[in-house]
This record gives structure tokens, sequence and C-alpha cells, in this order.
């Protein structure tokens, strides 16, 4: 089938079926061009849940299909692959159960620690934290999550990237450690959890400071997901759709170097963007989903034989749920 095939059958399918097909910014174009909503991880999950039909396919990482489902345990979610992100497999419940058996040993009651965990992560692991009184954050909200979850006095358990664990505590001046880092968890307002991001870890100071020689004036951007010390260095550091209003909002011929994936930066501004690195960040399971998959997709729920719906039990779905809940209400 020709691209153009492809897309005519799904625009059809879709129609017929009352589907919503929703992409992350993350998606190749091929994708991405198809959708009805996209957005950073918070938009996706809002805009799903408000949205009118009952059929969902979501081109995007597991964890976000999942936070869909949670969110609107009625709507049924498809996948046209069930990627995960790499980030989100470095943690499942019992490397959280061991974390936090771990500070106890170290002298940190269970009781006082307030969990918060990183929207990438696993359904098991957002129930775990809405268990302990935790809650969710996304990389555009998590200053003013962690803000309100100081205000309990407890320590942060920050899972799982350390990298905006740490970016955050150091915005806002408060000191953090890495479990396992060699530091006693006592003395940091931000316990993290040595999770990170394998695409934005590519990004480094010397990346930085290549742009800075090469085009004086230039503006550095970065993803929170970014070391500490390249955001330390950038001029702005933000969500998907944050950098996307940024770059939007900048004079055309202002010179940019961005600090994400591909796609999305590949996808900004003809002229005067580049993407921080001399290597090409993509996100392999971002990239998994192709326009045949979607095809494949939409065809399946057409012949009544859906393919990659995703499942939730009960009792990770209702824990899973109050965690993101309490986002959603600050
Ligand atoms: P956003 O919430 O900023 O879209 O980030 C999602 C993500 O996975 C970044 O790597
Ligand atoms: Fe996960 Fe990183 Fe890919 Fe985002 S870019 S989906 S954090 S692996």
């Amino acid at each position: 089938m020709t691209k153009q095939n492809y897309t005519d059958e799904i625009n059809r399918i879709k129609k017929e079926k009352e589907v919503t097909i929703v992409a992350h910014f993350y998606q190749k174009d091929e994708v991405f061009e198809l959708a009805d909503f996209s957005g950073d991880s918070l938009q996706l999950a809002k805009m799903a849940m408000e949205d009118k039909n009952s059929n969902l396919v979501f081109c995007g990482v597991g964890f976000m299909g999942e936070s869909v489902k949670i969110l609107s345990p009625q709507k049924r979610v498809f996948m046209p692959k069930l990627a995960c992100c790499a980030m989100a497999r470095m943690i499942d419940g019992e490397h959280y159960d061991t974390s936090v058996a771990l500070l106890e040993k170290q002298g940190i009651k269970k009781d006082d620690i307030m969990p918060i965990t990183y929207i990438n992560s696993s359904a098991a692991v957002k129930a775990r934290v809405g268990k302990m009184g935790g809650m969710v954050c996304t990389s555009s909200n998590a200053k003013k999550i962690i803000e309100k979850a100081l205000k309990s006095g407890k320590k942060i358990l920050f899972v799982p990237d350390k990298q905006l664990g740490q970016n955050i505590a150091r915005i806002n001046s408060l000191s953090s450690c890495v479990i396992g880092d060699g530091k006693d968890p006592k003395d940091a307002d931000i316990i993290c959890y040595n999770g990170f991001c394998s695409v934005h870890q590519l990004f480094t100071p010397d990346d930085v400071e290549f742009f800075r020689n090469k085009y004086p004036g230039i503006k550095i951007v970065s993803h929170p997901e970014c070391r500490v010390d390249v955001c330390e260095l950038s001029d702005f550091v933000g969500s998907t759709s944050q950098i996307i209003k940024y770059i939007q909002d900048l004079d055309v011929n202002q010179k940019v170097a961005v600090g994400t994936e591909y796609n999305l930066v590949n996808r900004l501004r003809e002229k005067n963007t580049y993407v921080l690195s001399s290597t090409k960040p993509e996100c392999p399971t971002m990239n998994e989903t192709t326009l045949e998959d979607l095809y494949k997709t939409l065809k399946s729920i057409e012949d009544g034989k859906p393919l990659n719906e995703v499942f939730l039990d009960e009792d990770t779905t209702k824990w899973a749920k109050i965690a993101l809940e309490r986002m959603f209400e600050i």
C-alpha cells in the first residue's frame, strides 16, 4: 500500500468507527500528521479524558496509553505499538518497594516519605505512590508538584528520573541525592531514584559550548530530562510543549539549539534550529510506531478483532488514578 492509501484508509475507518487518534510530539511525521490531538504528556492525558469518542488510538509509549486508561477506564485504548519508554522500564513495583525499604534502613520512616513519580513510570509504580499518599508529576508541572509536596514537611522520594528530580532541586535551591550515590539521604530534601532517559542523557555541556562558539548569541533550549549541567547552561528548560511555544515566540532569525528528541526538533522551524548534538537523538521506542502499524490497529478495530488494547487490573487502576488525580487537583 502507498502512503496515500494508508492515509485514506486510516481517515475512513477513524470516521466510521468514531476513533480518536492521539500522538506525542516524538512520533514519526507520518504518524504525527494523522493525529486528532498532539501534545506533551500532561496535555495528552487531559485531552484524552475530555474527548467524546469511546475508542482512542494512542501513538506514543506504554505509560502514556496506560495513563489515559487509568483516567478514563470506560474508554477503550489501543496502541499501535506497545512500546515501553526506556526510563519507565528502569523501575517496577519491586524496585520501588526496595527503594523505600532501603531508605527505612537508613533511618527515614515510611510515614516520613512523600513519594512523587514522574508520569514516565508504569501503572504499578503510580499505584504504589498513590497508596503511600503521593502523586504523579509531568515535566511541565514538576516544579509546582514538588513545591506542594514539600509543604507536607516530609522527604520527597522522586522516581524514576534523577535528572528531573535534581533539576527541580537546583532551581528551588534544595538539596538532593541519588539513591546509591553514597550521600546520606537524611541530608537531602529530594531523594532521587537512579533512573534516566537514554536519549536526553546524550546532550552534554560540550555540545552547548560547541554551539555557543559556532553561533554566538544562539539560544540553548533543553528538556528537564537532560543532565543538570546541561540545563544549568540552557537559556530555557521546559516540557515538549513549552519548548515548542518558546521557539515559536522567538524571532525567525534567532538561532536556537534544542536538547530533545529529533522528530520534534526537526518539525519545529525550517531555519535556524539545530539539534543540540552531533548525533541524531531519536527515541527508539517512540520511533517504533509506523504508519502501517497505525493502519493495522484501525483495521483491527473495524474487523472486530482489536490489536494491542490496554488493560489494567482494578486495584492498580484505583490507586494509580488517585496519584494522577492528586496532580490534577494541584
Ligand atoms: P513531555 O511530557 O515533555 O512531552 O515529555 C515526555 C517525554 O517522554 C520526554 O522524553
Ligand atoms: Fe522515555 Fe526518553 Fe523516549 Fe521520553 S525520550 S519516551 S523519557 S526513552
